[in-house]
Formats: structure tokens, C-alpha cells, sequence
């Protein structure tokens, strides 16, 4: 089953500066150095109160921490998660695409090739809801999420689930499950469940002694996790490798209308239902949206005409099980694109080629175009294919080609999208010009002969899966259902595999569940592995302790709960400069929390990675450096080295992606 989403700018092979060098930075040197400075100036103040290291406030001797900024008295000490002192300097894990296909290496790619999916399975859509890790994506489930066709096997919907072919999936009349109610009784009768509130519940439980409670402390090391065989990949012929593929841009550059147009194409979207769309599109006086109707199901977001959240739908290509993440592409709605497409594969960036439109998407200040971009990046994704559309309303003009592709060439490589990993399509989604086919309109096909939109995604490279990792589930959205008392997490599987009949620690809850049964594409499945959406039905667990947010995990290797993280960072365009107490939105997958820089250790040099200054005040625009930390909440995570997903983050402020950038090293769990 499908479900929804997250993000974050991903350094590795984006970042030139990032990709080749040693990082040849000693944290423990320099917080050795550090905690020298700190003891000269903490020596020179006065008695009884303590000068801060960084803001030079002079804190009372009983204050642990400085008041104006916040900055520990004393360094922490250098520990790793698993609570070694940690020597070893951050190095990205994996080399450059663009190294691997210039020196002609076996492309890690091809190894990890083949996340089977069921290209037989029924295909539907689906609305992810906004994955908010208190409100979450709980609030906005829809009715009906619970199928109570299969009683044995607990078969769960995933939210606004609906058939391709039109025939609505909804839950049988009187069906006992009733989403809302339960979802809402979660949100609305107590106070929303964060995930620092969790985690509090788990030193209590723990203390309670629970059985089913597993120490999250208790972190085996990932070199010794072996895999069992049924996790491995079968290399099963006939079976389409599963492709996230996230379709983002600015506002109206036409993602929903064409996701809905290739859905139609390619026979997901019945005649009968497209006509449906039109009709009713038309009697609201928006018949313009009737292919983006297919993605934009609700009442608002169809009144708007915009995308709020991120629809899922599906279909095959010709080596692909193509899962279409429609993010949504205004500006307010950025933490749901976020949340949602952080799973994405790949990416198809839309482009409006109108007069005055693409410039809108480049502005530097809130073009979606260029956060979408940096965001996609971040992610991990790096390649994409840039679908420049509506090329009728520019009378398909190759000079508008022209210029768009080389304007927004230059800003996707400063994104660290390489040249070789970006294929440029001109298109009209709404004339059905180069999707599935070459282009009929002699104005476009006198000049462009290249691949069509279909063939672009099946040029994609398969998608890298982890299967030998242990497992890893960031759970996007969860399905209550109190009177039937079931819970069901849907996520994407960044690691590992799952199966019916595992355990799984469910964090940061840190209370083992058993897997009821398991839901891929609306279809009951038995095992899913890394790079299957699914919905993971679960007992022996209470429902609230289950939360979007949260992450599954192998019993025996839990992911770190933290709350004191060093990152690395790279500053986008910013107006305010971030500073030594700067207040911050925190997102992780999809988590997010508040948190607050207490520490900004370093600049780097972003071609060498070399340190350039320590303790620089502030970080502006463009800016690389290391900094710590300290969010409100705890959330799950791991360093970037060991689990990409789960260690990429994105800092937002004032309604804007500031930063993005990894963990680097979990400071306090
Ligand atoms: P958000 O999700 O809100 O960011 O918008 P979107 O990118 O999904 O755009 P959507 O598909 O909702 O389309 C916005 C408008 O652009 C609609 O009126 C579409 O009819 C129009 N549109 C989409 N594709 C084309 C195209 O190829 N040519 C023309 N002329 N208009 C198009
Ligand atoms: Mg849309």
C-alpha cells in the first residue's frame, strides 16, 4: 500500500564539495579545543558565574546552560549514538552516480537493482495526508480507511484510497471502523500526541517493567545484523522494480493535470471516470482541472484548484512499477511536499514555460521552482527529469526551451544536480504533446526528436534499495481503529523487510508489535522489503503508541531517539542570518519539531570541506557549516553514514526552508 511523505536536502553526490573529500575535520580535537577555550574563558570570569564560550554572557555558577543562548556550560562529551567516543570525521558512503559512470565501475545501482513490486496488482490513488507529527496526518485521514472485508488478515485502506478504474474503494456500510472518529478522538479528546511525549512514556513504561517494552538503548551494532534469506530481493523475471517517483514544482505549473493525464493515457484512469472529472470540473467553472481532479480529491483543495497534500497513484511503464507522489506546489503547503516526497526515487520537476511563469518559480524569493529543486535534492534524488510544460502556451518555441533549460541548468547544477543525471522534455500535458508518445504538433516535432516523458522515467536508473540493513519504516500516517482495536502504520520501507508474523519495534515508543498482515497498492501482500510502500497492520500494541513520526524497526536494532544532534548544513537563500539561539523548525522524514542552534562549530570550505573558521557568529546564504542541535522533542534518527533516510533534515523558518542538511552525529539520545 501506498501512503505519504518527507524530505531532505541530501549532500552526498549533490554536493561536488561533499562527495570526493575526507572529511578531515577532528570533532574530537576541536571539541578538546573547545573545551580549552571554554576553561580559559570560564577561568577569567568572575566567581561564582561562568562566561559563556559563545554569546560571553556571564551565567550564574547554578546555571547549566548559558540564559541568553542557551549553549552548554560544559562541551558535551563526544559520544556516538552507540556511545563509543567517536573518531571517525563524517565521510559520505556512497560514491558520485557521475564517478561511477565516468570511471566505468559497476554502478552500486545496478547491484541493488530490483525491489520487486506486484506489477499485477490493482493500482488506485491515494491522498497522503499532511504528516505532522503531533496534528499529523491522523487529523486529515479519511473515512473508510478500514476494509473489514477480510476479517482474518485485517485489510486496512489507505486514506482516500480510490480505484483507478473508478470503482471507489469505500468501507462497507456499518462497517465497524470509523477513521475519523478514532483519529479524532486521538487528536481532539486528549492533547496531541507528540513524540516527546512518547518518549516519556517509554522511561515510564520501562520503569513499569512492560515485557513488550524494548530498551532503546540497547543498540546493536548494524555490522552485525544478517539478513534472514526471505529478506533478500528475488530476482523473479516479469516483476517491475517499484520507482518512487515524485512529481514537484512551483505553484500551477500543471503536476496534478499531468500526472492525471498520464494516469489517463496509461489506462489507470477509466474513460468513464475521466469523463466524470470533466463534467463536474465544469460545472464548478474549473474545467481546466478536470485531468488534475484525479490527484486533487477534496472538496478544498478542488475549489482552490491547487494541491495541498500529496496524492499517490500508480502505474506501469515498461521496467517500472511507477509510484506518482503529487506534491503539492504552493508555497504553505511545503511540509506536506516535504513529508510526502521525501521517498521519492526520482523526480519529475515541472516547469510552466508561460511568459512570466517560469521567472515567478525562479524567484529567489518563494519560487517553488528552486526550493522544490533544493528540497528534491536533498532528499537524496539525483536525477531528475525536468518536464518543461505547457510549451502551448508558447506556441511550442524552442527559443522558450531554450532559455528555460539554460537558466534552470545553471541553478540545478548549484543544487548539485549533475548535467549527465538531468533530461530535459518539452511537453503539454494539456495538448497530450510528448507523453506517451512523440509529439504530433509539427511546431514541437520539427525541432525536438528526443525521448518522450514515458521514456524518460523507463531511462531512469533503478532506484538503490537497502535490503541487507536492518529494518527501518519512518511510519508516514496511522490508522486507529478503537473498536476494533487494530493499528495499522503505512510508511515507506527505507531498509530492511517485513514480513506477516515479524516482530517490530515500534519507536520511540520502544513497545514490540507483531505484523498482522501487510498492504501494498490496496493489495494484501506477505513480505515487503526496502522500497515498498506499505500499510503495516499491527497487534499486541496499543493504538497511541503508534504514531506518524515514529519508525518500525528490527527488535534487535532500534533506531536512536535523540534530541541533541550536530548536523551539517548547507544555508539556502536566507534574509535573517542564523545565529547562536536562532529558533528553527526541525524536519526529519516525517517528523518535525521545534528545535533551536545552540552551537554553530564550524564554516566549511564547500569545494575542500575543509574547516575555514571555528565558531563563526552567524551563518548567511550559501554558507556550509557544522552546527548542533537542540530540538524540543525527541525524534528517531541516525546518522546520515548509516541510514540516509533517517539522517537527512531540512531547518525551516518564517514559512521557508533555510537549510538543509545530515546528521552528522547524534550528540544525546
Ligand atoms: P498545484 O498542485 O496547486 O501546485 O498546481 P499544479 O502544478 O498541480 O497545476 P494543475 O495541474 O492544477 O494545473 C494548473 C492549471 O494549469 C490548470 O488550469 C491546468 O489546466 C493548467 N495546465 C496544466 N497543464 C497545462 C498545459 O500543458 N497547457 C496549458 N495551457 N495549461 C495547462
Ligand atoms: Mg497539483
Amino acid at each position: 500500500m501506498p501512503r505519504k511523505v518527507n524530505y531532505g536536502l541530501d549532500y552526498d553526490e549533490d554536493y561536488d564539495m561533499y562527495d570526493d573529500y575526507d572529511y578531515d575535520y577532528d570533532h574530537d580535537s576541536d571539541v578538546e579545543r573547545d573545551g580549552g577555550m571554554l576553561e580559559v574563558r570560564q577561568a577569567i570570569a568572575k566567581p561564582g558565574i561562568w562566561r559563556c564560550s559563545i554569546c560571553t554572557y556571564d551565567n550564574d555558577e547554578s546555571m547549566p546552560v548559558c540564559d541568553i543562548c542557551g549553549v552548554f556550560r560544559n562541551p558535551p562529551v563526544n559520544v556516538s549514538s552507540t556511545g563509543s567516543k567517536k573518531t571517525d570525521p563524517f565521510k559520505f558512503d556512497r560514491p558520485s552516480p557521475d564517478d561511477l559512470v565516468s570511471e566505468g565501475k559497476n554502478s552500486s545501482r545496478k547491484v541493488s537493482k530490483g525491489v520487486p513490486s506486484n506489477a499485477n496488482e490493482k493500482v488506485g490513488t491515494v491522498k497522503l495526508p499532511h504528516a505532522k507529527k503531533s496534528e499529523c496526518s491522523l487529523v486529515s485521514l479519511p473515512k473508510g480507511l478500514l476494509s473489514t472485508t477480510n476479517e482474518n488478515v485485517g485489510t486496512y485502506k489507505m486514506p482516500n484510497v480510490k480505484s483507478i478504474e473508478g470503482s471507489s474503494v469505500s468501507l462497507p456500510k456499518g462497517s465497524q471502523f470509523h477513521a475519523d472518529e478514532s483519529i479524532c478522538s486521538s487528536v481532539n479528546e486528549e492533547k496531541p500526541q507528540s513524540l516527546a511525549s512518547s518518549f516519556t512514556d517509554v522511561t515510564l513504561s520501562e520503569k513499569s517493567g512492560s515485557s513488550k517494552t524494548v530498551n532503546s538503548k540497547r543498540a546493536t551494532s548494524h555490522a552485525e545484523y544478517k539478513p534472514e534469506k526471505w529478506m533478500l530481493p528475488e530476482q523473479n523475471e516479469g516483476i517491475l522494480t517499484q520507482l518512487n517517483l515524485a512529481i514537484v514544482g512551483h505553484v500551477d505549473s500543471g503536476k496534478s493535470t499531468l500526472s492525471g493525464r498520464l494516469l489517463h493515457l496509461l489506462g489507470r484512469i477509466s474513460q468513464k471516470e475521466m469523463h466524470k472529472f470533466e463534467k463536474e470540473a465544469k460545472l464548478k467553472g474549473k474545467g481546466s482541472f478536470a485531468y488534475a481532479w484525479a490527484l486533487d480529491e477534496s472538496a478544498e483543495e478542488r475549489e482552490r484548484g491547487i494541491t495541498m497534500t500529496v496524492a499517490v497513484a500508480y502505474f506501469d511503464s515498461k521496467k517500472y512499477h511507477v509510484v506518482v507522489l503529487d506534491s503539492p506546489g504552493h508555497k504553505d503547503f511545503v511540509p506536506n511536499m516535504i513529508s510526502g516526497a521525501t521517498q521519492a526515487d526520482a523526480a519529475i520537476l515541472v516547469i510552466d514555460a508561460s511568459v512570466g511563469s517560469f521567472e515567478t518559480g525562479m524567484d529567489s524569493n518563494g519560487g517553488q521552482t528552486r526550493e522544490h529543486a533544493q528540497l528534491i535534492r536533498s532528499f537524496g534524488v539525483d536525477e531528475i527529469i525536468v518536464g518543461i510544460n505547457k510549451m502551448d502556451a508558447v506556441s511550442y518555441s524552442k527559443e522558450r526551451f531554450d532559455t528555460i533549460k539554460m537558466q534552470l541548468g545553471t541553478f540545478l547544477r548549484s543544487c548539485g544536480f549533475k548535467d549527465s543525471f538531468v533530461s530535459w522534455i518539452p511537453l503539454s500535458a494539456m495538448e497530450n504533446q510528448n507523453l506517451v508518445k512523440a509529439a504530433s504538433d509539427i511546431r514541437l516535432s520539427s525541432w525536438y526528436q528526443g525521448s518522450h516523458l514515458l521514456d524518460a522515467i523507463d531511462s531512469l536508473h533503478p532506484p538503490i534499495r537497502d535490503t541487507v540493513k536492518p529494518l527501518r519504516m519512518p511510519i508516514c500516517d496511522v490508522i486507529r481503529s478503537h473498536l476494533q482495536g487494530q493499528v495499522a502504520a503505512s510508511g515507506k520501507l527505507e531498509s530492511g523487510a517485513i514480513r506477516s508474523g515479524s516482530k517490530v519495534l515500534v519507536m520511540p515508543s520502544g513497545d514490540v508489535a507483531t505484523v498482522r498482515s501487510l498492504e501494498r497498492d490496496s493489495q494484501c501482500c506477505t513480505i515487503a522489503r526496502a522500497g515498498d510502500n506499505v500499510a503495516v497492520s499491527l497487534q499486541g500494541i496499543d493504538g497511541g503508541r503508534v504514531m506518524a513520526g515514529g519508525v518500525l524497526c528490527h527488535p534487535d536494532f532500534p533506531v536512536a531517539v535523540a534530541t541533541r544532534l550536530e548536523l551539517k548544513v548547507l544555508v539556502l537563500d536566507i534574509v535573517m542570518p542564523i545565529l547562536v539561539g536562532s529558533q528553527i523548525e526541525f524536519h526529519i522524514y516525517h517528523a518535525k519539531e521545534a528545535a533551536r542552534v545552540v552551537r554553530i562549530i564550524s564554516l566549511i570550505d564547500q569545494k575542500t570541506g575543509k574547516v575555514t573558521k571555528k565558531a563563526p557568529r552567524c551563518l548567511t546564504s550559501k554558507q556550509s557549516a557544522v552546527i548542533e542541535v537542540v530540538l524540543d522533542g525527541a525524534v528517531c534518527v541516525e546518522e546520515f553514514s548509516k541510514c540516509r533516510a533517517l539522517g537527512r533534515v531540512f531547518l525551516r523558518s518564517s514559512g521557508r526552508t533555510i537549510a538543509v542538511g545530515i546528521v552528522s552525529r547524534i550528540i544525546e539520545q
